[in-house]
């Protein structure tokens, strides 16, 4: 069985590390099957090339290590750890140029002295990406069940949750960062919420259509901006897709470089510390660094128009 264990570890250095993925068919047999418990779905080899292609293009610095192979009679387990870092998005998740810390564990089954069947419980699109610094908020997006757990709700119409939206009452923001070429970029938006003081977290929530996005995975820091009552124009621009939205725009960077919009009600800049891919959306949690708040008063949202948050009715 030595042998087998030295063909496996240097099949796995050829593919892992050096994309070479043909290697892999010296090890595995013609009926090969690849079973992932955590997804429920199983495949074949041409799938385990690809990913293994997929996280390479992803990760060029990977490197990945056979720590341990037990074999006992037709079944045998591999423990592996991996090391590299996001460079280059991976399906639709833009990178993070975070550094890739992963363990993981593979138990299969040999027959005539190869690999027939794999049962592997990480994966990529799930594990990879949370070890990666952007889980997916993946209950989220289950099917609804009742409170006895059984029965299916049916869910309020689009038009119902925008109506229900309309009655809440908020500022709007400016969300900046730079891209990779150091370039501001910023988009409006009225989803910020303060998490806790302390420490002092707060959350925004972006469509990743929105061409700020990418820039947002790759950057470490973000700015966020309380839109003043006179500052009606700054919100029709970052509200825009327009190239250039800071192009005589009044504006500094913050102490990490993060675009802080003068003539704002406040400021800050902010660590990312989550990022958390929300289907359509990604929810950012970040940690307050930086602040400056002046005496001007802010603008207010409420159902698609604005206002001036300085003329509000106390009750
Ligand atoms: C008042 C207001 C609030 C908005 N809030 C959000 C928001 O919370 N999240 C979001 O992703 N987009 C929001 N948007 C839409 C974006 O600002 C808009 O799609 C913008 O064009 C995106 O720009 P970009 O694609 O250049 O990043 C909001 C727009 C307005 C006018």
């Amino acid at each position: 069985m030595s042998d087998f264990k030295t063909l496996v570890r240097s099949a796995w250095d050829a593919a892992w590390n050096h994309g070479d993925c043909d290697a892999l068919d010296a090890i595995v047999h013609a009926d090969y099957e690849l079973e992932n418990a955590g997804l429920g779905r199983t495949s074949g080899l041409a799938d385990l090339k690809n990913q293994v292609l997929e996280m390479r293009l992803a990760i060029p610095d990977l490197r990945t290590t056979v720590d341990k192979i037990v074999v006992d009679g037709d079944d045998f387990a591999l423990f592996w750890s991996a090391t590299g870092t996001f460079m280059n998005a991976f399906g639709d998740v833009p990178p993070t140029r975070r550094v890739l810390q992963s363990q993981g564990a593979v138990q299969g089954t040999l027959r005539e002295g190869r690999i027939i069947r794999e049962r592997v419980a990480w994966d990529p699109t799930v594990d990879m990406l949370s070890d990666l610094g952007t889980p997916g908020l993946g209950s989220a997006f289950g099917r609804s069940t009742g409170a006895s757990g059984s029965t299916a709700l049916e869910m309020p119409s689009i038009e119902d949750l925008k109506e229900f939206n309309r009655k809440f009452v908020t500022g709007v923001t400016v969300v900046t960062t730079q891209d990779s070429a150091g370039r501001p970029r910023g988009l409006a938006v009225s989803a910020y919420m303060p998490i806790s003081l302390d420490p002092p977290l707060v959350a925004v929530c972006v469509q990743n259509s929105s061409s700020t996005y990418p820039s947002l995975f790759e950057s470490e820091h973000l700015g966020i901006n309380i839109i003043a009552n006179t500052q009606r124009l700054v919100v029709d621009t970052f509200a825009s897709k327009s190239d250039d939205k800071f192009a005589g725009l009044d504006w500094h960077a913050g102490p990490e470089g993060s675009p802080l919009i003068r003539g704002s009600a406040a400021s800050i800049e902010a660590e990312i510390k989550e990022r958390f891919r929300a289907k359509t959306h990604v929810l950012i949690v970040a940690q307050v660094t930086y602040l400056e708040v002046s005496n001007v008063d802010p603008m207010v949202y409420k159902a698609a128009r604005f206002y001036d948050g300085g003329s509000l009715i106390e009750i």
